[in-house]
């Protein structure tokens, strides 16, 4: 008979060494669903048409998972592609967080599904859950562990198959979401990179504006034809993300020490068009320092900043140096932003190096 035996990977530890202090940007990619849903395939779903999905969201299709993909295999995709552009392996992963609202499985986490299929072996795992904010958590959180010097490495993806928890007789609610995925890799360094500062919010009373309950809710609480039903009062989100937006913002800037004048590139979480436009209106930012993208995606939820973000890098709009401005707002609520300032010291380039040599057996 064969017993399966199984013991402990050696994990990283928490070596309370000296603070590396700051933990910078090396690696980054996207997963998108091939499958691309335009809004006139929307009129064929739902009383709606084109033009009102245009007028009210600026989104004009969105991608939508196949039957194979799910939000943690569009995890590892993206998580792959961070590593190789830092030039790191798996095994030198001591962290992966990956935040997300359309996990595979109430448990395990997405992130030890992640963690098993990346052979990040050494690595703790586990996912956030913060709904459209949930990536910039999931940044702020990690660039704790690696700003401590008890972390060296770390992965943050967001993923969502949120799709797949949308009720497609819902006009009000199925026409602006996405589905996709997007990953950094953050390395610890002594040079002031990366996250520069971090403002992060709640206010549950919000909850009962929107909100999609699981199967351990109170059974009276379940509809009855059991599936599921996000609740969302659009307006009311609406009012409270431009606010949100616009304040978080402001005081991330505020808290690294700049001035609006020094910020390089604003990413807005992609919820709706007129929800960017009217924050940037109030910050009075130029519409050239903003990246918009929800016109072909919609809103992937906790994978729609990253996503934003590795598009801005493929189209060379992000340079060494840059200061540049994330902010969400989430169901819960929750909102986040912060200050992120994009480069890598030289001292990561050779230590990024020299760890994927090592992992490929290199002297
Ligand atoms: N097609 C046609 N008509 C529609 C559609 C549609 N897809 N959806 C709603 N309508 C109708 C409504 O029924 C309403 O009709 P009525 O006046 O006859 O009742 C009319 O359009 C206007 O509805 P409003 O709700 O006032 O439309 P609004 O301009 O506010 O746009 C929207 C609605 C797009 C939902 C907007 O309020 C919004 O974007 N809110 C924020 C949503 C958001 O960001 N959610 C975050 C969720 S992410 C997370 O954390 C999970």
């Amino acid at each position: 008979m064969v017993y399966f035996t199984w013991s402990y990977p050696r994990e990283s530890r928490g070596k309370g060494q000296s603070l590396n202090n700051h933990a910078c940007v090396t690696g980054w990619g996207t997963y998108l669903p091939e499958r691309i849903l335009t809004n006139s395939e929307m009129e064929q779903l739902v009383d709606t048409s084109d033009a009102w999905i245009v007028e009210h969201t600026g989104i004009s299709q969105r991608r939508v998972v196949a039957d194979h993909e799910t939000t943690s295999t569009m995890a590892v995709e993206a998580g792959r592609k961070a590593l190789d552009e830092a030039g790191l392996a798996a095994e030198d992963l001591d962290l992966i967080i990956i935040a997300t609202v359309s996990p595979d499985n109430y448990y395990p986490s997405c992130a030890c599904q992640v963690q098993d299929s990346l052979g990040a072996k050494k690595a703790a795992a586990f996912d956030i859950g913060a709904g459209c904010s949930g990536f910039l958590y999931a940044l702020s959180t990690a660039s704790q562990f690696l700003a401590t010097g008890a972390y060296r490495n770390a992965l943050v993806v967001g993923s969502e198959a949120f799709t797949r928890t949308l009720n497609w007789e819902d006009r009000n609610t199925c026409v602006l979401f996405g589905d996709g995925a997007g990953a950094l890799v953050l390395q610890s360094c002594q040079e002031p990179y990366g996250v520069r500062s971090f403002i992060l919010g709640s206010d549950g009373s919000g909850g009962k504006l929107l909100y999609l309950r699981n199967l351990c809710a109170r059974p009276g609480d379940w509809p009855a034809d059991g599936k599921p039903r996000m609740y969302m009062d659009g307006p009311k989100v609406f009012k409270f993300a431009v606010g949100a937006m616009t304040d978080t913002a402001r005081r991330a800037i505020e808290q690294a020490g700049l001035t609006q004048s020094d910020i390089d590139l604003f990413i807005p979480h992609q919820a709706n068009l007129r929800i960017i436009n009217s924050t940037i209106r109030f910050l009075r930012l130029p519409e050239d320092k903003v990246v918009v993208n929800i016109g072909r995606f919609g809103n992937t939820v906790s994978a729609s900043i990253p996503i934003a973000l590795c598009e801005a890098i493929q189209e060379g709009r992000v340079k060494d140096g840059d200061h540049l401005v994330l902010v969400s707002f989430g169901t819960g609520f929750t909102w986040a932003g912060l200050v992120l300032r994009w480069g890598v010291p030289a001292e990561i380039g050779k230590r990024a190096f020299s760890q994927a040599g090592a992992a490929r057996g290199e002297a």
